[in-house]
Parts: C-alpha cells; sequence; structure tokens
C-alpha cells in the first residue's frame, strides 16, 4: 500500500500543469468541476497548500449568478472537443472572464473544502482560507436551488447529461431517445482519439448532448428559459444527495466562521422531505424523476446508492438497498462480475460492462458508496468495496473505469480522481 500511494501521488503531480490538475494526461486536459473538488480531497491527504490551490483554481471560473462551470479551459484551446468557443458562454452576462462550458457538475467541492479545513494542523490558516472561498461555496448551493428548482422541491434538476457526470448513464436512456434532434451544431467528436470508441457513449447519445448544448448556447445559458424549455429535465437523485450531503458540510463550516446557518438548515430540510418522494417502496430503490416524461425513470443505477453518502436514507430503506448491494442479479459480485459496484445493475437490458457509465466500475462511485455504508453501519460490506478499489488498481493501474467481469482497465489511464481516491481510501 506504500507502493500505491507513492505511485497515486506521483499520477497527481505528473497529471499537474501548475495552475490544475488534468484529469488524465490526454483524454481531458481542461479543469473538471468533480473532479477538481476529488483531486483536492485526495491531495489534502499530503499536500494541503496544493489543495487549497486546485480549489481557488475551479472557482475562477464562477459565474456571476454562483454557478461553477463544468469545464474551466484556464490554457485555451487543446485537442479536447467541446472547444472553448464552442459553448458561446459570453453569450450569458453571468459568463466569468476565464473560458467555461455553459453546465454545472455535481457539488463535491464544499465537502472537499471542510477535509482541507479540518486536517490543517494550523486553524488559523485553515480559517482564513475557509473565509476566502465559503461566500462561493454558499453562493453556488443557493444558485442550485434557486436555478435548478425554482418550484422548491427540495430535488434539483439536470438540463444536460453532463451535469451528472454520468453522461450516458442508462437512467438517460429514454429520455435521450424522446429527443429528436434538429439544426445540431456543427461538430466532430474528438473523445475517441485516445479511448477506444467501444468504451464511449454511442453516436446516438453523443449527437443528442450536441443537440442540447446548440439550443442552451441559442438561449443565452440563461436559467429560467432553460428550466421552462430544456426538452430534458431530470430531477436528479444522484447529484441532489451530493449536494445535500455537501450542505452538510457547508453547515459546518458556516458554524465555523460565525456565519449564519439559517439558509443551510432550510435547504436540509427541504431536500430531507422531497427526497423521499423518489423512494420506490416496492422496487426498493430511488428513482430519478423525469419532468418532461413526468414519470419517474425506473433504471436501476449506481445512483442510488447515494442516498446512504447523504444520510438521506432511513434505517429500513438503507437496509434494502444493502440487501440489494448483496443481490447477484443486481450488483454483487458473482460468476458474471467479479468486483464491486458495476455502475448499471446487471438486470438492465442496457447493461454494458466496458461502455463508460452503463456498467464499469468508478472508484468515485465506489467512494461514496464506502462513506455512505459507514455512515449506516454497514462495515463489513463498506470494507469489501475498499477491498475490491484497491484490488482493481492493483492489478490494472489508476484506470478512468474498470470492467466489473475481469477488472481489466477503461478509458483513460493515470486518472487523477482514481489516484486521490485510493489515497483517501487507503
Ligand atoms: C466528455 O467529454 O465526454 C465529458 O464527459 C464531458 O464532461
Amino acid at each position: 500500500s506504500a507502493h500505491l500511494a507513492g505511485e497515486a501521488q506521483r499520477i497527481l503531480r505528473d497529471n499537474d500543469t501548475g495552475r490544475f490538475i488534468k484529469p488524465s494526461p490526454k483524454q481531458y486536459p481542461h479543469q473538471w468541476n468533480w473532479d477538481a473538488a476529488l483531486i483536492a480531497l485526495g491531495l489534502a491527504t499530503f499536500d494541503l497548500e496544493r489543495a487549497r490551490a486546485e480549489v481557488r483554481t475551479l472557482l475562477e471560473g464562477q459565474w456571476k449568478d454562483g454557478m461553477v462551470p463544468h469545464i474551466v479551459y484556464h490554457d485555451g484551446p487543446s485537442d479536447y472537443f467541446p472547444t472553448p468557443d464552442f459553448w458561446r458562454s459570453e453569450r450569458s452576462a453571468a459568463a466569468p472572464s476565464v473560458p467555461t462550458s455553459g453546465l454545472t457538475q455535481p457539488p463535491v467541492l464544499a465537502t472537499a473544502v471542510r477535509a482541507i479545513v479540518e486536517r490543517d494542523p494550523d486553524q488559523g490558516a485553515a480559517l482564513t482560507f475557509l473565509r476566502e472561498v465559503y461566500g462561493k461555496l454558499l453562493a453556488w448551493h443557493r444558485w442550485f436551488y434557486a436555478a435548478r428548482d425554482p418550484e422548491g422541491s427540495g430535488v434539483v434538476a439536470l438540463i444536460h447529461p453532463w451535469e451528472s457526470g454520468m453522461d450516458n448513464s442508462t437512467r438517460f436512456t429514454g429520455a435521450l431517445a424522446r429527443l429528436t434532434p434538429t439544426d445540431v451544431p456543427t461538430f466532430r467528436r474528438r473523445d475517441q482519439q485516445h479511448v477506444a470508441a467501444d468504451e464511449r457513449p454511442v453516436a446516438g447519445d453523443y449527437e443528442r448532448f450536441m443537440y442540447l448544448i446548440g439550443l442552451y448556447r441559442d438561449w443565452r445559458w440563461d436559467p429560467e428559459a432553460l428550466f421552462e424549455r430544456a426538452p430534458f429535465l431530470i430531477r436528479d437523485a444522484f447529484t441532489t444527495a451530493i449536494l445535500h450531503r455537501a450542505n452538510e458540510d457547508l453547515l459546518e463550516l458556516a458554524t465555523s466562521l460565525g456565519e449564519p446557518t439559517e439558509e443551510i438548515a432550510g435547504w436540509l430540510a427541504r431536500t430531507r422531505a422531497g427526497y423521499s418522494a423518489l423512494w420506490d417502496e416496492a422496487a426498493g430503490l430511488y428513482f430519478d424523476l423525469d419532468l418532461r416524461a413526468g414519470a419517474p425513470v425506473r433504471e436501476d443505477t449506481c445512483a442510488t446508492f447515494l442516498a446512504l453518502y447523504a444520510g438521506l436514507a432511513s434505517e429500513a430503506q438503507a437496509a434494502r438497498l444493502a440487501e440489494h448491494l448483496r443481490d447477484p442479479d443486481a450488483y454483487a459480485p458473482d460468476a458474471r462480475t467479479r468486483f464491486y459496484l458495476p455502475s448499471a445493475a446487471k438486470s438492465s437490458p442496457y447493461f454494458e460492462p466496458r461502455r463508460y457509465w452503463r456498467g464499469p466500475v468508478w472508484l468515485n462511485i465506489n467512494w461514496f458508496l464506502v462513506q455512505g455504508l459507514r455512515r449506516y453501519g454497514y462495515a463489513a460490506l463498506a470494507e469489501r468495496v475498499v477491498n475490491d478499489t484497491l484490488s482493481l488498481v492493483a492489478r490494472s493501474g489508476f484506470a478512468e473505469y474498470y470492467d466489473p467481469r475481469d477488472g481489466s482497465p477503461c478509458g483513460a489511464r493515470d486518472f487523477s480522481w482514481s489516484a486521490a481516491l485510493v489515497l483517501e481510501l487507503l
């Protein structure tokens, strides 16, 4: 494990551009939102100053309305597509001076900041840093509730699959299939230069990703127009769980600064109430709500377990989820798969064990799951997930994701958050 830790630190150093850490050397050469947060969490195990710098550079991309975008292009274009100009984010009055995408991503950042602050032996320096970033974190969370839950349901909605970070998850398949792309902006995919095509989203999905961006940039990324008109609008159990957990952390941070806590407490109460509506008692799972279809998304994916990470499940609901984790037809290792946690249930007709978010194991999901299982007292199951995670890395390196059948590496290699989260788990 000293060897793994050394390797993990080396990858983070090698992917460091000096200003930000690339998610991987070739496939993702810019700064991504939840990547940066998870990377900062791993950095906080050995280099607090570098962890703080990663948070600061991500926040340079924050929009004037509070949104923290999903990609920040600090260094101009590269061989990555979408290029900075594709987003036309400058059409929004809220866009910052650095080029960014127009979408957001799951808000892990406040959780990472709490770890950075609490691990610092110099609490004076920690609070100075916290004072610098606290208002920005608060503004982002406020933006989430205002822009993506204007109806006050407590569950935030996504306007694009990329906002979940789980682009081609099986839970978006139905909603994407209902779209008819028209006037799609001209584009050329570049995500298959460094990664095999059968490990990436299919052409029909990718075309719909572009179609949605084309619409939204025409609407100048105006949050009101987006919520009213987006043909893809899904109240997302996954992002909402991450936001809820981040609000718990933000509340602790507010308390240590002596800042008011009522607004955050209000969000926690609203989400706690609204989230329970996502629970399907017959299935024993949390389902997203597709606002455009007016129906729950009855797909079984790893997203359902995030309620544990956020503390949103009752003891009885947690027991159902733990039971589901032990079911070999769903997620448990058996003759067909050998590692926790496939990103989609094996029973799904859409399950594809090497295609991005349709089956492969992702280490950020394993990390969320481990935190959640420990929170509810499922220590043995948590240890099993930790062991699977470390054995995947020992056998296949720090891959972007892994085939759950044999643990072989998929996607990009030398992937920064895989390295960061192994440091967290060791
Ligand atoms: C990609 O380029 O596929 C990324 O997932 C977008 O964030």
